[in-house]
């Protein structure tokens, strides 16, 4: 790969923006970008802001002092304490947050967790996650599952005909409704409250796949009334690395038992084992960070840089976007297609090797694209960037 530090600025970007105050952080140089690094891809993974990543390692450095103290005394309950913090940020009580290591793994949980027997049917989208999807996957071809897959084409941006679709597809032996709260093809925001509305008056469970919302958006498990809903760490929560969160409303009761919640929901357990105590710890605190931006002010952020964008894009020469208007659908991602003799990993190469500007080339089940996402250390000027750079490379 090659070394950043070879590579130019991005047109219209100095030296000294690398040191300016970005968007809603708290502090110059509280991200620790390669210099000039336009990253517009938290919706793959974010950044861990540099305060967080210090007393991460902190806890650490204590950790090894005396690892059965330290793991099985103060930082056990320290989880605890993030567990309860976590849950607060997403509106649940901590008894029904549990802590994982990733979406992936959440929604495995769920999926393997569920007494599903051969002819019951799970309903869900054509625009899932493989992450989210391989546990639905795995009872599928285990235990003889049945997927219904309702199609949701980019130039779908109606709520109402989502929700009909979904309710189209149920049938008599439909047990579950999984769908992304944002999807990661398009940013297409799901009606999640209505599917679960619907899932409720069908006697299905609801369980979302929150894997590009938390933290970029404001998000409320009790406002969706859904009952699962799965969270990576490490996007929009700012989280490290192999750190995520499942949260299962009280009143699934024991309709979902993982193997991994046997002992207890607790962050420690026998069914648990050992997790990666100082990570869990750094989670906690990129909520904090967050949190003190306020979820409101973030999200509103996050989705003005997205409709700039969108608004910029569309005059990019070759390039179609194929995200929502701006309006209630819309999320802090925004899709466009590419011709098809322009290869979208091809083209995140060049944005990055002669700009700096990090985008994610769409995988090609979806369409031939890329996306940007925008969270809150972006800025006005890293989107124009982006804009720029793509009319270079297009034209
Ligand atoms: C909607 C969605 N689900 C699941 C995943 C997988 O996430 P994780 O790496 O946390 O398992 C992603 C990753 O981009 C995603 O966008």
């Amino acid at each position: 790969m090659a070394s950043l530090a070879s590579v130019p600025l991005a047109e219209g970007l100095s030296w000294a923006d690398a040191r300016l105050p970005r968007g809603l952080v708290r502090a110059p140089g509280d991200f620790l970008f390669a210099p000039g690094l336009v990253y517009l891809q938290t919706a793959s993974m974010g950044p861990v802001p540099r305060p967080v990543m210090e007393k991460v390692m902190e806890w650490w450095k204590e950790l090894e002092l005396n690892p059965t103290f330290y793991g099985y005394g103060p930082h056990e309950k320290a989880m605890e304490d993030a567990r309860a913090n976590a849950a607060q940020f997403i509106g649940c009580a901590a008894e029904e947050l549990v802590l994982t290591r990733s979406t992936t793994d959440g929604m495995n949980w769920v999926a393997q967790g569920l007494d599903l027997a051969r002819g019951d049917r799970v309903v869900t989208s054509d625009q899932e996650h493989p992450g989210g999807m391989s546990g639905w996957k795995h009872v599928a071809r285990r235990h003889g599952v049945g997927l219904d897959i309702v199609k949701i084409l980019p130039s779908t941006h109606d709520a109402g005909r989502i929700v009909d679709d979904f309710k189209r597809a149920i049938t008599p032996r439909t047990r579950v409704l999984m769908c992304s709260h944002v999807l990661s093809s398009t940013g297409l925001r799901m009606p999640v409250a209505e599917l679960s509305a619907l899932a409720r008056s069908r006697d299905c469970l609801m369980v979302v796949d929150g894997a590009q919302a938390a933290g970029g958006i404001a998000v409320d498990v009790k406002a969706l009334d859904c009952h699962a809903y799965v969270m990576p760490g490490h996007k929009w929560l700012l989280g490290p690395k192999g750190t995520g969160l499942l949260y299962l409303s009280a009143d699934v009761g024991t309709r979902i038992q993982p193997i991994a919640l046997e002992g207890s929901r607790l962050a420690y357990s026998d069914s648990s084992g050992v997790t990666s105590l100082p990570s869990v710890l750094g989670l906690s605190a990129s909520i904090d960070y967050v949190r003190a931006a306020g979820i409101a002010t973030v999200e509103a952020h996050n989705v003005a840089l997205r409709n700039r964008a969108y608004a910029a894009l569309q005059s990019v020469p070759r390039i179609q976007v194929v995200s929502a208007p701006p309006g209630p659908m819309t999320s802090p991602l925004v899709t466009f297609r590419i011709p098809d003799e322009v290869k979208s990993r091809d083209l995140l190469q060049r944005l990055l090797n002669r700009h700096r500007v990090m985008v994610k080339a769409v995988p090609e089940m979806w369409m031939n694209g890329n996306r940007l996402s925008t969270h809150l250390f972006n800025t006005e000027a890293d989107v124009d960037a982006a804009v720029v750079a793509l009319r270079t490379e297009l034209a």
